[in-house]
Order: C-alpha cells, then sequence, then structure tokens
C-alpha cells in the first residue's frame, strides 16, 4: 500500500451522472489486483479531510482508472477538476478477488451500476471467460458492456426500466443461467448491497460458491477506524471483519446479512 500525490491524465464523463478518471501512479499501478480499491483524497475539497472509496477499473503502464458516479460532494468536486491537477491517492487496497485458475470453475460475474469498475480486471486476467450479467435502472446505468464484450465475455444486460436487455432485476437472467446449469459455476459480484445479498441467496440455493464486494461506507480505508465493519460468520460464531482490508470481498457463506445494514458508518458532515 502506498501514498502517491498524483496527476490527472484524464477526467471525462462517460454517461449521465457517471465519469471515468484516468490518474499517473507509477508505483500502485503495478500492484493492483482485481476487486482492490484506490482511496482518494480529493486535493481542492479544502473541508474535507476524509478520502473517498473508488474500485480500480482498469491498468495501463503506469496509470490507471476508475469509474465514478457524482453522488455527494466529494465527486461533484472531482467532476470539475481538469488533467495535470492533482489527487492524493492511497492504494491499492483490500483484499480482492480471486482469479480463477486455468480448467476451474466458469466465472459469472454480476454487477450493478458502478460494480462493473470492481469486476473489469478480474474479466480480463480471468484465464477463462464466462458471463457478465450487468444490471441498472436505465440504459445510463450499463457501463462499459462493450469493453467486456471485446475481452470475449458474453454480456447479458437488465434494466428496470426495460431500456437496455431484459427488464427487471439483474439477478433474473443470473437465476436463468443457474436453472440451465449450476454445477462448475462460480459467482463474482459487485453493486448495491440488496443486489449481493440476493447474489447470496442464488449462491446459497443452487450451491456455487461466491465472491461479493461489499460497499461499506468508510472512513480511514486502512483499517484503523472500524467503521467499514461487517459480521462474518468465523467457525461457529461470527466477528465483525473490516471491508477496507479482510474485504472488500468475502466469500458470501460467511456474510451475516442481517448485521450488515446496521453495520457502522462515519457520517461526513465536514466531508
Ligand atoms: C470498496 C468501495 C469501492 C467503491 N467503488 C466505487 C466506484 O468504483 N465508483 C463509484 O462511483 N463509487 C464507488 N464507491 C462509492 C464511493 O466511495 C462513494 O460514492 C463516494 O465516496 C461518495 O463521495 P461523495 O463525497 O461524492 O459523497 P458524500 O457527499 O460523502 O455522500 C453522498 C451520498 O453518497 C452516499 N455514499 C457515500 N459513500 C458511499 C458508499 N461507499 N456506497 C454507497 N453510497 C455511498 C452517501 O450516503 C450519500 O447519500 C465505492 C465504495 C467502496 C466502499
Ligand atoms: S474504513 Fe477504517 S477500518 Fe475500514
Amino acid at each position: 500500500m502506498l501514498e502517491q500525490t498524483v496527476p490527472i491524465v484524464a477526467n471525462e464523463r462517460d454517461t449521465d451522472l457517471y465519469f471515468r478518471l484516468v490518474v499517473r501512479a507509477p508505483q500502485i499501478a503495478p500492484l493492483v489486483q482485481p476487486g482492490q480499491f484506490a482511496h482518494v483524497r480529493i486535493l481542492p475539497l479544502k473541508t474535507a479531510l476524509l478520502r473517498r472509496p473508488f474500485s480500480i477499473f482498469q491498468v495501463a503502464g503506469d496509470t490507471f482508472s476508475i469509474l465514478y458516479k457524482t453522488v455527494g460532494q466529494g465527486t461533484a468536486v472531482l467532476a470539475r477538476m481538469r488533467p495535470g491537477e492533482e489527487l492524493s491517492v492511497l492504494g491499492p487496497l483490500g483484499h480482492g478477488f480471486t482469479v480463477p485458475s486455468p480448467g476451474g470453475e466458469t466465472p459469472l460475474l454480476v454487477a450493478g451500476g458502478y460494480g462493473m469498475a470492481a469486476l473489469y480486471l478480474l474479466a480480463e486476467r480471468s484465464p477463462q471467460k464466462g458471463i457478465v450479467f450487468v444490471g441498472g435502472r436505465r440504459r445510463v446505468d450499463i457501463l462499459r458492456a462493450t469493453e467486456f464484450a471485446a475481452l470475449g465475455w458474453e454480456v447479458r444486460a437488465a434494466t428496470q426500466d426495460g431500456s437496455h436487455g431484459e427488464r427487471g432485476l439483474v439477478t433474473q437472467p443470473l437465476l436463468a443461467e443457474l436453472r440451465r446449469g449450476a454445477a462448475g459455476r462460480k459467482l463474482f459480484a459487485c453493486g448495491p448491497t440488496p443486489m449481493l445479498q440476493a447474489v447470496g441467496q442464488l449462491a446459497e440455493q443452487f450451491n456455487v460458491p461466491a465472491e461479493l464486494s461489499m460497499d461499506e461506507h468508510m472512513c480511514c480505508g486502512v483499517g484503523v477506524c472500524l467503521a467499514c465493519v461487517i459480521p462474518v460468520q468465523s467457525g461457529d460464531t461470527w466477528e465483525y471483519q473490516r471491508t477496507c482490508t479482510e474485504g472488500p470481498v468475502f466469500d458470501a457463506r460467511a456474510i451475516a446479512w442481517e448485521g450488515v445494514r446496521g453495520a457502522p458508518a462515519c457520517s461526513r458532515p465536514a466531508g
């Protein structure tokens, strides 16, 4: 894990509220594993000391990129930053996805909205290609599907308003696929918590392994403040584990869902 002040190479609107940001980070980029994240301090946000976590989307040479949605104060300021301006980045952080081994289970990826960002490096580095199930409310929430297709993955989209792919939740086409055959498959998912819980339930129902990247609020990002803990099964009992260090990727079978939404979160009145 390294801290670097890095220049922005590109920061462009992708669709609607989503942007793609590229930074030059020669020390961090080569270390990135699929599913890891960067903790970004948005330097012009003078009132805010806290960093914002973003999955690392792509790595190219000494650069890496993120896909972000503008949702609040930090991402609004980030969206106005221009190439040449600097960010402070801590990374790569967290425990990511297990890259499938050759001849192992066929991967089925499940993404909701910006969850696509966490799954791209896994898709790129997996020796075997499978299916990517991608969902969102509207067409504009389906991010970068063509880039997964270009890697040789089959992409199946679902939108809640029916504007792209199947109408409904992304778990519908996933359920249909698992009914066709679940043996030898493994699920990898990133997206909103209700989607992750639904994927976890399907994994249990069909007895397939699943790794889920949990989206919890974070403060320090490095295991100190305990703002990001979730309850995780450990033997016959359970314990709190930190999403930023033990996660964000967890084995679906270990997550004690009834406690996840009540996990402590930092408030960010001043950022
Ligand atoms: C491991 C991890 C990876 C992430 N990867 C991405 C990514 O690739 N792309 C992306 O756009 N976002 C990602 N996020 C979410 C991102 O960190 C938040 O959207 C961001 O911190 C919001 O900052 P802000 O200052 O704009 O919003 P704030 O002003 O702090 O909050 C605005 C709104 O966003 C909500 N929010 C804040 N943090 C989160 C969060 N962690 N998850 C969901 N909602 C949140 C707040 O509750 C509030 O409603 C990730 C989060 C985690 C934990
Ligand atoms: S964010 Fe501080 S311990 Fe995880």
